[in-house]
């Protein structure tokens, strides 16, 4: 399969290390993986102005690095979105590219989604998980694993084996 993972944070931390072991994974499977850092990308927020839908006939009428990003939605077989929870939720950025992917309605090929996420404190997981089993429902793309490291466990070899085993089931 070819992968793509959304990461979502800015940092090369804790979230990092998170799809890095994902990404190790799921190559030792003999899948290819790419990492995309949307988290470091400039990616407005949808204008709701529905030129995609019109006269852009599925292109948006914004130039960012979301050009970057829409090939992984339309390619992949599985999207894989990962974050580090801010303020309850997954980072802006992310949302920003999830949101964008509006003008083509739905990611074209992607069969297998995952969500990997990383906190500080011990459950603010609730709301992205919510958000992500709804962009999972609405995308008829089937949620294969979520993953939660908040405080210690983020870096833990534990959390990361438990990670890295499941990509190698893919
Ligand atoms: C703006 C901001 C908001 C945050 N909000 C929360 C939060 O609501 N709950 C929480 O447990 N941690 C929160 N954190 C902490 C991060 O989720 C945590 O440190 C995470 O491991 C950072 O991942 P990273 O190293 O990939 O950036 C927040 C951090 C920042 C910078």
């Amino acid at each position: 399969m070819k992968i793509t993972i959304l990461n979502g944070s800015p940092r090369k931390e804790n979230t990092a290390a998170l799809v890095e072991a994902f990404k190790e994974g799921a190559e030792a499977a003999g899948h290819v993986v790419d990492i995309l850092h949307v988290g470091r990308m400039k990616i407005a927020g949808c204008l709701g102005c529905e030129y995609c839908h019109g006269k852009g006939e599925g292109k948006c009428i914004q130039k960012d690095d979301m050009e970057k990003v829409m090939p992984a939605y339309l390619n992949s077989d599985m999207v894989v979105f990962a974050s580090p929870i801010y303020y309850f939720d997954m980072t802006a950025q992310l949302a920003a590219a999830i949101q964008r992917v509006y003008c083509i309605g739905k990611p074209a090929k992607a069969t297998k989604a995952a969500l990997l996420l990383s906190s500080a404190s011990p459950n603010p997981f609730d709301g992205a998980i919510a958000s992500y089993k709804g962009i999972c429902a609405f995308t008829g793309i089937e949620n294969a694993g979520i993953f939660t490291a908040a405080g210690d466990e983020n870096k833990s070899e534990a959390k990361l084996a438990e990670i890295r085993d499941f990509a190698k089931t893919l």
